[in-house]
């Protein structure tokens, strides 16, 4: 069963970050040189998928202009002879061939993903939520494609968060069957302290059968009164195997204030051309440090 496509929801309100996103989508807002949601993206094409099926919303149209042609903006760099930057520019609308489709109300991550139905059908996809950046050695959507060949079953990404922070996360109880796989007994969505001795926290990455819309349909509002995504996975174990993955890198929450920050630093100090000066930049401000 191959996966040849990957569900994006940025269909979300992005109150967190306001009054920043008041205008702009919060998958725009830039790491370092790129928004957001270019990260994304190229995670997925450098992990051979090359269908993006954005799920969006009013004030969205940003991110759907960031990967398509712009013909105004190309014909002037070339006539310019601003080839590197043309080359740049026209590179992001040849990534990958993008679908959108709007989930008219915010209801959910659930919700947001059981409008892709009538784009993905009846095959198996990838979800990757639009301001969930993991820095990695090998994609993380790789990492779990390789995995997905081997079981054919759902996977959702954890990590593990102190138990302070379970609460914040859908979380994941399960036993390891080998390393760093785990068969799911239990998804609990942002439980309250004491109600789960696992902190192993699922993160914006997923690898779905398709048997996941049967679940989401049959999903009642839970947390927020949204339809959660969390839920229908809960479902989904007890009618077949589900697969909790710790992926090899580090995520940033991207769209919290504090996750944006720790990815603009570590890109920052990643970056080919800027690593180095921002590197000596950085120790020189922790030096004055009190
Ligand atoms: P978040 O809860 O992080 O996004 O949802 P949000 O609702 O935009 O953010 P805040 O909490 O108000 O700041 C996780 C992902 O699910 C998408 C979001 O766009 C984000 O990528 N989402 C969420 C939808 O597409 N639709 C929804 O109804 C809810």
């Amino acid at each position: 069963m191959k996966v040849r496509k990957a569900v994006v929801p940025v269909a979300g309100l992005g109150t967190r970050f306001l009054p920043a996103t008041k205008a702009i989508p919060k998958e725009m807002l830039t790491v370092v040189d790129r928004p957001t949601i270019q990260y994304i993206v190229e995670e997925v094409v450098a992990s051979g998928i090359k269908e993006v099926v954005l799920i969006t919303s009013a004030g969205k149209a940003a991110i759907e202009n960031h990967f398509d042609y712009s013909f105004e903006l190309e014909t002037y760099l070339a006539q310019k002879g601003k080839f590197d930057l043309l080359r740049e520019v026209r590179n992001i609308s040849r990534l990958i061939n993008v679908v959108s489709v709007r989930q008219k109300e915010p209801l959910g991550l659930g919700h947001a993903v059981m409008v892709s139905e009538s784009v993905i059908g009846g095959e198996p996809f990838v979800v990757v939520l639009g301001d969930d950046l993991v820095d990695a050695e090998v994609p993380c959507v790789y990492q779990m494609l390789k995995i997905f060949e081997r079981l054919e079953e759902s996977i959702v990404a954890v990590q593990k968060v102190s138990l302070k922070e379970v609460h914040r996360y859908g979380i994941v109880e399960g036993e390891e069957i080998e390393p760093g796989v785990y068969r799911v007994d239990r998804l609990i969505e942002k439980p309250t302290v004491g109600a789960t001795k696992s902190n192993l926290a699922v993160i914006g990455r997923y690898c779905l059968r398709p048997e996941i819309y049967d679940c989401l349909h049959r999903t009642l509002p839970g947390i927020g009164g949204e339809i959660q995504l969390t839920d229908a996975l809960d479902m989904m174990r007890k009618e077949r195997a589900l697969y909790a993955y710790e992926f090899k890198g580090r995520r940033f929450d991207a769209g919290d204030k504090l996750g944006y920050l720790e990815a603009t630093v570590t890109f920052a100090l990643e970056h080919q051309d800027i690593g180095g000066p921002f590197k000596e930049f950085l120790k020189g401000l922790v030096k004055n440090l009190d």
